[in-house]
């Protein structure tokens, strides 16, 4: 039987290249994205659910779904994420109330129904971001972006504790990967490809549950 993977935000960016990598590899996804289709792209192991992480009926509908459609979960990888403050400098009201929304609040109450369907021997993979190390912060801008990245990391210690020895947690950065994320990540240089491929060696590796790690160079993170 094919191992399922559940992957949010997945019809574009980093979320749609994990999408096509765990397929290659033999999973049967279960993909989300805001408007439910995925042009142009079809696989029979490939089926997309519509999920707004910012809409509290949305998430329940794609509960439902889930639970309806698909038995026990392997691996649930929160990827989906927002970051409309990037390279802002000043907090934005609404911009704020988005990322929290969204990063946090949305992926926290999406996570938590589901874990009881994640098989045991299963993972959880939150998409982070260096940019949420309180360690590595030396810089004064994105601040809810940041800020909701780190309290996804908080989330990911939260549910190492909870799920220890059932079932693996790990935050990842993916690197920094060329997508729509933001018009100024000058940093990007992975293809998302690139950046799916080392998350995927890390999958693979027998990691220590409750590890930040960085997959464009394969390292622990500092939290
Ligand atoms: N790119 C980088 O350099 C980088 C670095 C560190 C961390 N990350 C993290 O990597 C993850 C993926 O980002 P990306 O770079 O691939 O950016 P992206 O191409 O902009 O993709 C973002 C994904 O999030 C989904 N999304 C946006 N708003 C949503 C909502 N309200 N509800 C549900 N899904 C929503 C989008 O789905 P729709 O199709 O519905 O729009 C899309 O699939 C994010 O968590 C990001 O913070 C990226």
């Amino acid at each position: 039987m094919k191992k399922i993977a559940l992957i949010t935000g997945a019809g574009k960016g980093i979320g749609f290249a994990l999408a096509q990598k765990l397929l290659q590899e033999g999973f049967f996804v279960i993909g989300t994205c805001r408007s439910g289709q995925i042009s142009g792209f079809a696989h029979p192991d490939f089926v997309v659910l519509p999920l707004d992480l910012g809409e509290r009926e949305s998430i329940l509908q794609a509960h439902k779904a889930i639970r309806e459609q698909f038995g026990a979960l392997d691996i649930l990888i929160n990827n989906a994420g927002i970051g409309p403050d990037l390279d802002t400098y000043q907090p934005d009201e609404t911009t704020f109330a988005q990322t929290f929304d969204v990063n946090v609040k949305g992926t926290v109450f999406f996570t938590e129904p589901l874990i009881g369907q994640i098989r045991d021997g299963g993972m959880i993979l939150n998409i982070s971001s260096k940019m949420g190390s309180l360690e590595l912060c030396a810089l004064t801008d994105s601040i809810a972006y940041r800020m909701s990245k780190s309290a996804l990391n908080m989330y990911t210690k939260i549910l190492t504790n909870r799920l220890k020895g059932r079932v693996k947690v790990a935050a990842v950065h993916p690197g920094w990967v060329i997508t729509t994320l933001t018009k100024g990540n000058v940093h990007a240089r992975l293809t998302p490809a690139e950046s799916t491929n080392r998350i995927y060696a890390f999958l693979k590796s027998d990691f220590a549950s409750g590890v930040f790690w960085d997959a464009e160079t394969q390292r622990a993170l500092p939290w």
